[in-house]
């Protein structure tokens, strides 16, 4: 069979767009005929199954989120739906798949492989970028870049007001993007699940900073860290003796322009994954790492995410963290 089909799954991310257009084209370009498949699982399940052209796919490089649509379906984890949901692609002669999402959706694929043999091919996609066996997942770096303007702006009013700003990035249990973005910004303070911290070793120097004439902090807390922000800044205030605000970045930080590298990525990541169903590879996901591009099984990609040493041990360095 020569049909192939595509389909987002869990929290959407910028770059999903010039994945799907990438899809459109390559399939194309390979004698393949592309279908999308609407609102991830929850799409397979109901049939909202479409033929792509080219048509569908002019002008969307630019957009944020995906012009399928996306879900977190529980009635996939149901065998009942999932039997329909093969016999929704049997109609269309689908036997190829490729699922933009995360472990959560590969593992629902896997399960759905397993029972009904559709082959399928996985593309890590979520600003998490916790995903064991890649290093980067598609979305993180529009991500990043959203967070990187967003600091950059509140500093401005941070400097002119004499404050200090906790400011909550996405993430889940994963601390990623708060610390890249620490790392990125020149902020005083970065707070991960990944890493204990005691907010009393920071005392003695933020006080003093600002006996020095420092007028501002920038502390960037990942939404995983058990205190919430509001106790931080609360902290700000009582302990360190600066006014503070809290600023939770939330979901803005999920849309945005693609960046380029995005883009760049999604091209490869979509050239993989075809190349892959065409050489017969059943069940993989298409991961980036040290050694390039590679495919990983499910097996490695769902096991659970340790984010980078390097980094963790900048981060420990320079806020000579005690637990
Ligand atoms: O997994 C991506 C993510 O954006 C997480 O960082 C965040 O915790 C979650 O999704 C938010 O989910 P929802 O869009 O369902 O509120």
């Amino acid at each position: 069979m020569n049909n192939i089909a595509i389909l987002c799954s869990g929290g959407d991310v910028s770059g999903m767009n010039p994945a799907i257009k990438h899809f459109v084209e390559y399939s194309l370009q390979k004698g393949l005929t592309p279908y999308f498949i609407y609102d991830g699982y929850e799409g397979l399940i109901d049939g909202s199954i479409k033929k792509a052209s080219y048509q569908d796919v002019a002008g969307i490089i630019t957009r944020g989120g995906t012009i399928i649509g996306s879900a977190r379906s529980q009635r996939f984890k149901d065998a009942s739906y999932r039997k329909q949901a093969k016999d929704n692609l049997d109609k269309y002669n689908i036997d190829k798949l490729v699922i933009l999402g995360g472990d959560g959706s590969f593992k629902g694929m896997d399960i759905f492989y397993k029972e009904h043999a559709t082959a399928f091919c996985g593309i890590p996609s979520t600003i998490d970028n916790d995903i064991n066996k890649t290093n980067y997942c598609l979305g993180v770096d529009t991500a990043l870049n959203v967070i990187k303007n967003a600091i950059d702006s509140i500093r401005d009013t941070a400097s002119s007001f004499k404050r200090a700003f906790v400011i909550e990035t996405m993430g889940r249990e994963c601390g990623y993007l708060a610390l890249a973005s620490y790392l990125t910004s020149g902020a005083e303070m970065c707070l991960i699940p990944e890493i204990p911290y005691n907010l009393q070793a920071f005392e003695q120097s933020f006080i003093g900073q600002i006996q020095n004439g420092r007028r501002y902090f920038i502390a960037i807390v990942a939404e995983g860290v058990k205190q919430d922000s509001q106790e931080i800044a609360k902290w700000f205030e009582e302990t360190i003796g600066i006014e503070s605000r809290v600023s939770i970045l939330g979901h803005i930080q999920r849309g945005g322009n693609p960046s380029v590298y995005d883009r760049l990525m999604a091209y490869k990541f979509i050239t993989y994954a075809i190349d892959g169903l065409l050489q017969n590879k059943q069940e993989s996901v298409v991961c980036f790492n040290e050694s390039g591009f590679n495919y990983e099984s499910i097996e490695e990609v769902v096991k659970p995410y340790k984010l980078d040493e390097k980094l963790l041990s900048c981060l420990m360095e320079n806020q000579n963290v005690q637990a």
